[in-house]
């Protein structure tokens, strides 16, 4: 049962406050976690709550902490930890509002995780067999995708899209994908610099290399994969995140590629994206389309959706409805899931459920703003997700989630998921 809760202001990989969580048991066993922060964020996301005035310009989180240490503490001391979806509802009736805005679902995911960390502990079980055990899922290890490239919001407007990724798709085990992925990042730093190119290091630990177009940058991946001795579209393809709510100019009414220097509208844009999946080893797509547009997203779907992964992110941001609205218009075929999206772990849970009895595929997934907590990679395992997305190769707080998926790897009672993630994969390509 929990004794005591205790959260506090730490800081995240941009340095950026955040909430910690600690909950402490009766029986002695502390639960931590820490919140991360996107960048380009879904306007449907759970609220987080931040000071708006103050230290930090205004990016304190000292009031959301301040909900977990008051409010929150009393309302959750002596719950027992391993009734986590009691917990959760508990936590949601508390906030009362839809986005979690009162309290703030930073404020509340921070404990909702915590108590999950603390309930595997007292049991003295792995993180990812107790959230199986919760989810009532087969545990098993993720195909992670792996950021090579970054734009968009990651990297300063360099590249419009703000993400290109490496799936190791012929890796035998998570141990030869994390091997090929290391491979790849460090050629596309060669292949940069073989061009004069910059190899600053973006949000999530890939490169900057600020390319006008997707073309140009997608030529960049193929060579990048050559150079580490492996072929494109076997041994790996390649994943995209355009992030397109943030290139979505409203006034326009169009979507506004400021590298290319022009506008693209709805069609224009699934043109190109069709173009792309035409000419190299694209094997997913997140975020083709802005997140209001459910019709365009419906047409991408009819075009592109029985070949590749067509991955809502700020389309359903981690929300069951909006997911449910997906699937009734037939948009997309695969979610991204992100915790802070949600809110809890149980709705989180509750959306990856969803996803798999609608056949959509889940990814779990990082923020651009990230910390040394390595819950998602128990939550991709605990799930058997079949995917994960935490960012490059590079950085501790990225590594700390490959790292963790290292530990988990040494259970042998876990298989690899391999491509199984990417079901219309043998019909593409
Ligand atoms: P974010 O980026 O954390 O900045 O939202 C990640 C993504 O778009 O997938
Ligand atoms: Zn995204």
């Amino acid at each position: 049962r929990i004794a005591r809760v205790h959260a506090r202001q730490i800081f995240d990989s941009r340095g950026r406050p955040t909430v910690e969580v600690d909950v402490l048991t009766g029986d002695g066993v502390l639960g931590r976690a820490a919140v991360p922060s996107g960048a380009s964020t879904g306007s449907s996301e759970a609220w987080e709550m931040r000071d708006g005035t103050g230290e930090y310009a205004g990016l304190g989180v000292r009031t959301a902490v301040g909900h977990v240490n008051g409010e929150i503490a009393r309302a959750v001391t002596g719950h027992d930890v391993r009734e986590q979806a009691a917990l959760d509802k508990l936590l949601i009736d508390l906030d009362g509002t839809e986005h979690l805005a009162r309290l703030g679902a930073n404020a509340i995911l921070g404990v909702s995780l915590a108590a999950c960390r603390a309930a595997a502990d007292s049991l003295r079980t792995p993180l990812y067999r107790w959230v199986a055990e919760l989810a009532g899922t087969a545990p098993g290890l993720p195909m992670p995708m792996v950021n090579i490239l970054s734009g968009g919001l990651h990297a300063g407007r360099g590249m419009d899209v703000q993400d290109f990724l490496a799936v190791p798709a012929s890796a035998a085990s998570l141990d030869e994908a994390i091997e090929m992925a290391i491979r790849v990042r460090s050629a596309a730093a060669d292949a940069l610099a073989a061009r004069g190119l910059p190899t600053l290091l973006a949000d999530e630990g890939g490169l900057s290399p600020g390319l006008e177009t997707g073309r140009v940058a997608l030529e960049l991946m193929v060579e990048a994969i050559e150079r580490a001795g492996l072929t494109p579209g076997r041994d790996v393809v390649v994943a995209i995140d355009v992030a397109a709510h943030s290139l979505w100019d409203a006034a326009e009414g169009r979507y506004h590629l400021a590298r290319e220097g022009r506008y693209a509208d709805r069609a224009e844009m699934i043109e190109m994206i069709a173009g792309w999946t035409e000419d190299f080893p694209v094997a997913s797509v997140e975020d083709a389309l802005d997140e209001e547009d459910w019709q365009g997203w419906t047409l991408l779907t009819e075009r592109l959706g029985d070949r590749i992964n067509l991955i809502g992110d700020d389309l359903f941001t981690t929300d069951r409805r909006r997911l449910e609205q997906g699937v009734r218009l037939g948009a997309a075929n695969g979610v991204l899931v992100k915790v802070n999206q949600n809110g809890t772990l149980s709705g989180t849970l509750d959306v990856i459920a969803a996803a798999r009895a609608a056949g959509y595929v889940p990814v779990v997934s990082a923020r651009s703003g990230e910390t040394e907590d390595s819950f998602i990679s128990d939550l991709a395992a605990g799930t058997g997700a079949g995917q994960i997305k935490i960012g490059s190769v590079r950085t501790s707080d990225r590594m700390a989630k490959y790292n963790q998926l290292v530990r988990i790897a040494e259970d042998p009672a876990l298989g690899f998921a391999g491509m199984t993630g990417y079901p219309r994969l043998a019909a593409g390509l």
